[in-house]
C-alpha cells in the first residue's frame, strides 16, 4: 500500500516492520501489536504535533525501544499490566491513599523504607511517593531534582536492585511505588551536559544554548522567575559551554530541549527503564515548563500536552500498569489541561496535583470564609472521568498563593491584597495569627511571597493554639472528601513542627523548604499510640478519615465534585452526584458553630441523612438547621 493510501490511525509499514522483525513468532507478538494499534493514533498525533516531518522516523526509533522494553519486562509486572488493563479504574477507588516522603528522612535507606511498610499499612497507605532518589549531582541537588544519572540510585540509599526489591515488597503490601521523572532539566553533571560542555554538537543540541545575551534577553521580557532569591533569572553563563544555557530553576539544573526528537527518545527509554524497575506511577516534575515559546511565560504551552500524550501512549503499549502524574503548579485555568482537555481529553496524565484545592484550603482556614474557595473551585471544569486528582494539604514544596484575580474580584476581594494577607497570616505577622510559616522567595518586583512550613506549624500547633489539631484534620477532611488520591506529607500525620535546624545541612542554608521536610525517628513514630499527644490525636484522626473514605463509594474519582450554593459563608458545601445517590460534604472552616439548612438535604433527595465520616445519623435542629461544630466536616449520604 502506498503511504498516501494508508488508512488514518493505522501504524505505517515502517513501524509494523520494526515490530515484526523483532517479535514475529514470539508469544508476545499479538498483544504488542494490538496495543500498538490501539494507541497508535495518540502516539502519532502527539509526535506529529511536535516533530512534524520527523515524526515517523522518530516513531520507528521509539517502537524499537518499546519492543525491547516490552520483551524485557518482568513476568510479574506483565501480569500487573494485564490486571490493570482489566481494571483501568483501579486508582480512582476511594480506598486509595497516598503518602509522600524522602526515603532518607523517613527511614534512612531503601531497605529502611521496606521495614516501615507495616507503619504505612497501619495508616492505610496504597501509594508511596518517594522523593527523588535517582543519582543526583553532588552537593546541592535541589532535593534530588538535579539528576546526574536516571539509571542509578543515590548511593547512600541503596542500589537499583534495592529499588526493584522495594517496589516488589511494596506491591505485595498493596502499595504502588511512585517516583519522580525529572524531565524538564538534568544536572549540569549529567552525561548529556558533560558531553555538551566538552563540545559535542549532538549533546549541545539537547539544551537551549545561546552564544550571547540576545536570545536570553528576548525571552526574559516575558519570563517569570521561579527562585528569584537564590537563582535569579532563567539563564546561566557556563564557561565550558562558552555560552548561556537555559536554567529555569537553579544554575546547576539545565533545561533540556524537547524540540529535539533525540531528547524525546532518551526520556521514553528512561520511562521504560523505570517502569521495568517496578515503578507504578511517575511524577512528571515541573512538566509545565517543557516547551519554550518567545513572547510567553514558557509554561503550559500546547506542545507540553502533545508530548505527554505521545509518552503516555508509549507506556500504554509497553507497560500499561504505569500511571502518569502531572506536577503542574499552575493557575486554576491551566490546571485541568494536565488531565486532558479538548483533543487530549483523558489522553495525557492520569493524575495531577490539585494545587488550587490546597491553596484554597489554607485560604479558607486563614479567612474563616469559604466564599473565595467556592467561587474558584466551582469554576474549575470537571476532570475527565478516567482521571483523578492528587489532593493534599501539604507537600515538600512551599505554598504559592495561586489565586486568580478574577475569582477574587468576583467575591469582592483584591487578588493582590488577599495574597498579601495570606503571606502575612502564615508568616504569623497578621494580628491573631498563630501560624509559624517562613517566607520563601520574597519577590519585591511582583510583591509575591511564598510560604514554607509543616501543616502543624502553619495551623497553629507550634504556637500552642488549640485550634491547630482540628484545623489540620479539617484540611485533610477536605482533601480526602474531594475525590482522587489524597496524599499525606510525611510527618504531617504526627503533627511534626518546622525543623529549627533546617539550615544546618550544607547547601540548604538558603532554602527554607527544608524546614518542612522533617526526619521521622522511631521515637517520633511511637508517639502515635499515645492519645494524649498531638501525634496520637492526628494519627488516630487521619486513620479514621482513611477508613471512612474507603467505605464511601461516592468518593470514587470518576465523579467530579461541585460546589453547592453557600448557606453560611463559613461552611463549604461540596456535592458529588454519584449514581448511588448524592454525597454532600460540609466543611465548617471557622472556629464557631455554623448552621446549614436541613431542607437543602431534602431538596437534594437525601432522606435518612447519614454522616459517613462519623458514621452517625444527622439530625435536624429545632430551628430547622443542621449545626456544625468548629472545624467539623461531614460527609452526608
Ligand atoms: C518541582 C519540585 C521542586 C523542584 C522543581 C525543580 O517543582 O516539586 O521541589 O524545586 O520542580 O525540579
Amino acid at each position: 500500500m502506498h503511504r498516501s493510501q494508508q488508512p488514518a490511525g493505522v501504524p505505517p509499514p515502517a513501524v509494523l516492520a520494526a515490530v515484526d522483525s523483532r517479535l514475529a513468532g514470539s508469544p508476545g507478538h499479538e498483544l504488542f501489536t494490538l496495543r500498538l494499534q490501539r494507541w497508535w493514533p495518540d502516539l502519532h498525533d502527539g509526535l506529529a504535533a511536535v516533530y512534524g516531518a520527523q515524526a515517523e522516523a522518530t516513531a520507528v526509533r521509539l517502537i524499537e525501544l518499546a519492543v525491547a522494553a516490552y520483551t524485557a519486562r518482568d513476568p510479574e509486572l506483565a501480569r500487573l499490566d494485564l490486571i490493570r488493563s482489566l481494571e483501568p479504574d483501579w486508582f480512582q477507588q476511594p480506598d486509595m491513599m497516598g503518602y509522600a516522603a524522602y526515603a532518607d528522612r523517613f527511614a534512612g535507606t531503601l531497605a529502611g523504607v521496606a521495614e516501615r511498610v507495616g507503619y504505612l499499612s497501619e495508616l492505610g497507605v496504597t501509594y508511596l511517593h518517594l522523593m527523588p532518589l535517582l543519582r543526583p549531582r553532588e552537593g546541592d541537588s535541589d532535593g534530588g531534582y538535579a539528576v546526574a544519572d536516571y539509571r542509578d540510585v543515590r548511593p547512600d540509599l541503596g542500589t537499583m536492585e534495592d529499588l526493584s526489591a522495594l517496589a516488589r515488597t511494596l506491591r505485595e503490601a498493596g502499595i504502588s511505588l511512585v517516583l519522580d521523572l525529572v524531565l524538564n532539566h538534568v544536572a549540569r553533571e549529567h552525561d548529556w551536559a558533560r558531553a555538551a560542555r566538552a563540545g559535542e554538537a549532538k549533546y549541545r543540541g539537547y539544551f537551549h544554548t545561546f552564544a550571547d545575551r540576545t536570545g536570553p534577553d528576548a525571552y526574559e521580557r516575558t519570563l517569570p522567575e521561579v527562585f528569584p532569591d537564590f537563582a535569579p533569572g532563567n539563564f546561566s553563563w557556563d564557561d565550558d559551554l562558552r555560552g548561556w544555557v537555559w536554567t529555569t530553576f537553579n544554575s546547576f539544573q539545565w533545561d533540556v530541549n524537547w524540540a529535539n526528537p533525540d531528547v524525546f527518545v532518551e526520556y521514553a527509554d528512561i520511562l521504560f527503564f523505570l517502569a521495568n524497575a517496578g515503578v507504578e506511577v511517575v511524577r512528571l516534575d515541573a512538566i509545565a515548563f517543557l516547551w519554550k515559546r518567545l513572547g510567553t511565560d514558557c509554561q503550559n504551552q500546547p506542545e507540553v500536552h502533545a508530548i505527554t500524550q505521545a509518552l503516555h501512549a508509549l507506556t500504554r503499549i509497553v507497560c500499561p500498569a504505569l500511571l502518569f502524574k502531572a506536577e503542574a503548579i499552575v493557575g486554576p485555568a491551566d490546571l485541568v489541561h494536565y488531565l486532558g482537555q479538548g483533543p487530549h481529553h483523558g489522553k495525557v496524565s492520569d493524575l495531577a496535583y490539585h494545587n488550587s484545592l490546597m491553596v484554597q484550603i489554607w485560604s479558607m482556614l486563614a479567612a474563616g470564609d469559604a466564599r473565595l474557595a467556592a467561587r474558584a473551585l466551582g469554576n474549575l471544569p470537571p476532570a475527565p472521568s478516567t482521571t483523578a486528582w492528587i489532593t493534599y494539604l501539604r507537600g515538600h514544596d512551599d505554598i504559592g498563593w495561586a489565586i486568580d484575580d478574577a475569582d477574587a474580584a468576583a467575591v469582592g476581594l483584591s487578588g493582590h491584597a488577599h495574597r498579601s494577607f495570606l503571606s502575612d497570616y502564615y508568616a504569623g505577622r497578621f494580628p491573631g495569627s498563630a501560624a509559624r510559616g517562613l517566607v520563601f522567595q520574597s519577590n519585591p518586583a511582583t510583591g509575591d511571597r511564598r510560604i514554607s512550613g509543616t501543616s502543624a506549624s502553619l495551623a497553629g500547633i507550634e504556637a500552642g493554639d488549640d485550634r491547630g489539631v482540628p484545623r489540620v484534620l479539617l484540611g485533610h477532611a477536605l482533601a480526602f472528601g474531594w475525590g482522587g488520591i489524597p496524599v499525606i506529607w510525611s510527618g504531617d500525620e504526627l503533627g511534626l513542627l518546622n525543623d529549627p535546624d533546617w539550615a544546618a545541612e550544607p547547601g540548604h542554608e538558603n532554602d527554607n523548604r527544608w524546614a518542612h521536610r522533617p526526619r521521622l525517628t522511631e521515637a517520633t513514630l511511637a508517639r502515635r499510640s499515645d492519645p494524649g499527644t498531638v501525634a496520637g490525636r492526628l494519627f488516630t484522626g487521619l486513620r479514621a478519615l482513611v477508613q471512612a473514605r474507603a467505605r464511601v463509594p461516592h468518593l470514587d474519582a470518576s465523579v467530579s465534585s461541585e460546589i453547592a450554593p453557600l448557606a453560611d459563608p463559613g461552611v463549604l458545601p461540596v456535592l458529588r452526584r454519584h449514581p448511588l445517590g448524592p454525597l454532600l460534604g460540609l466543611y465548617n472552616v471557622t472556629d464557631s458553630w455554623r448552621p446549614f439548612p436541613f431542607s437543602r438535604l431534602e431538596e437534594l433527595g437525601i432522606a435518612d441523612a447519614w454522616d459517613a465520616l462519623s458514621d452517625t445519623g444527622v439530625r435536624r435542629g429545632e430551628d430547622g438547621d443542621l449545626w456544625l461544630a468548629p472545624y467539623q466536616a461531614m460527609w452526608i449520604v
